[in-house]
């Protein structure tokens, strides 16, 4: 059977940075209380859609695998935030590529979508249903973002990550891995006014109000990822000491901390990123990863863990397995359009917008159609 090697890398990270201290100026919060309780002290805001970063991150990992775009068959676009829900964003990110071999879908597993994308995309390399495959996490969160909400406004970033998996005949790319979901816990992160339950309420989209149990899903979180984890290393016999660098979701560093406590893996074979994009959905893991491989942290052949949770409450744990090449093949000169707002004013222009629109006042009602039940 062949193997779905990980032969590219790629992030974008915009560029306006949104300190605690910004948050601090219309939020009664502090950087003392974002930084002990999270590990974070600043997030990038994004002056561009979602697609855009997503296109720029995939052509640096594409010019990192030495492939032509006409050599994809297949593009996976992870994220939970979609700049138009039809046609699909993967199809945008193909368009901007001139990847017009390749298929294209989006998964949406919240901030665990570039991992479930990875699962997706690694079977169909190893299965032969394609062999060149293009694998990102993106995250255009501020949108959408509940900005007067501290509970939850301080916590996310914008930002996008990719990877490029090749067929290969070495035993690379995805050794195991576990995914599972706490559905009986799914409403503690919900984003109130996205989708089509709220049609029909004169609500607009992005006028939202975040239902968010962060207690609970700290608990999840923690539990989700520790059993993921052990299940992943079981089914590839794979021992946590043979972990040489886990890459995990970066939520909140508390949660880090603990997992890594319940692997037995030591903080020092841990890669962050928390303090300085805070949590980015689907794009925190690639972007880790990506940064990971620029510190030197990943050496030739080297076995990386990968645990994820987020919104559903999904969970999984990857087990992956470095090649040979932990640099670039090539540089591309793809870039971002350049960008005169600092993220401060993006937010205040989100803020002022949604205000406008009276979500907060307004409230959100219950989805208006009738509950469907099935029998247990
Ligand atoms: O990818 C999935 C995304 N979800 C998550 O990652 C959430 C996981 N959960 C967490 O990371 C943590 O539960 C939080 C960071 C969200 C909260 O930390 P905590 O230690 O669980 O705090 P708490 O919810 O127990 O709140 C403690 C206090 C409360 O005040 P009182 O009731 O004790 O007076 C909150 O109102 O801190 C208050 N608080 C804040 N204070 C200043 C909550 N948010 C803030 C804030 N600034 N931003």
């Amino acid at each position: 059977m062949s193997h779905a090697a990980i032969t590219g890398w790629g992030k974008c990270l915009p560029p306006a940075v949104l300190s605690n201290a910004d948050l601090a100026t219309f939020l009664d919060t502090s950087d003392e209380w974002i930084l002990s309780r999270t590990g974070m002290r600043e997030r990038r805001i994004s002056h561009v859609p979602a697609i855009d970063m997503a296109a720029v991150a995939s052509a640096r990992a594409l010019a990192c695998a030495g492939l032509d775009s006409k050599d994809l068959d297949l593009i996976v676009y992870g994220s939970c935030s979609s700049d138009e829900q039809v046609p699909n964003s993967a199809s945008g990110v193909q368009v901007l590529l001139g990847a017009r071999n390749a298929g294209a879908m989006d998964i949406n597993t919240a901030c665990t979508s570039f991992l479930y994308g990875l699962s997706a995309a690694s079977a169909m390399v190893r299965s032969g249903v394609v062999r060149n495959a293009l694998v990102i996490g993106v995250e255009l969160i501020s949108p959408y973002m509940d900005w007067e909400n501290r509970n939850v406004s301080v916590l996310f970033g914008d930002g996008a990550a990719a990877v490029i998996l090749q067929s290969s005949e070495s035993e690379l790319g995805v050794l195991g891995e576990h995914l599972g979901c706490f559905a009986d816990a799914r409403q503690t992160l919900r984003v109130r006014g996205m989708g089509c339950s709220y049609a029909n309420q004169g609500v607009q989209y992005g006028d939202t109000l975040w239902d968010f149990d962060g207690q609970e899903i700290f608990r999840r979180a923690v539990k989700g990822m520790a059993q993921a984890t052990e299940k992943a290393l079981a089914r590839c016999g794979i021992t946590t000491d043979q972990i040489d660098l886990m890459v995990p979701h970066q939520a909140n560093l508390r949660i880090i901390e603990s997992v890594a406590k319940y692997a037995g893996i030591p903080m020092s074979k841990v890669f962050l990123t928390v303090e300085r994009y805070g949590n980015m959905s689907a794009a925190t893991v690639p972007v880790a990863l990506v940064e990971a491989l620029e510190a030197g942290r990943v050496k030739p052949g080297a076995t990386i863990l990968m645990p994820g949770f987020g919104g559903g409450l999904t969970v999984c744990s990857h087990v992956v397995r470095w090649g040979d090449r932990v640099t670039p093949l090539g540089l591309s000169p793809a870039e971002l359009a350049p960008n005169a707002r600092t993220a401060l004013e993006m937010v205040n222009d989100i803020r002022a917008r949604r205000s406008a629109h009276g979500a907060s006042e307004r409230g959100l009602m219950a989805p208006r159609f009738a509950e469907t039940r099935l029998a247990d």
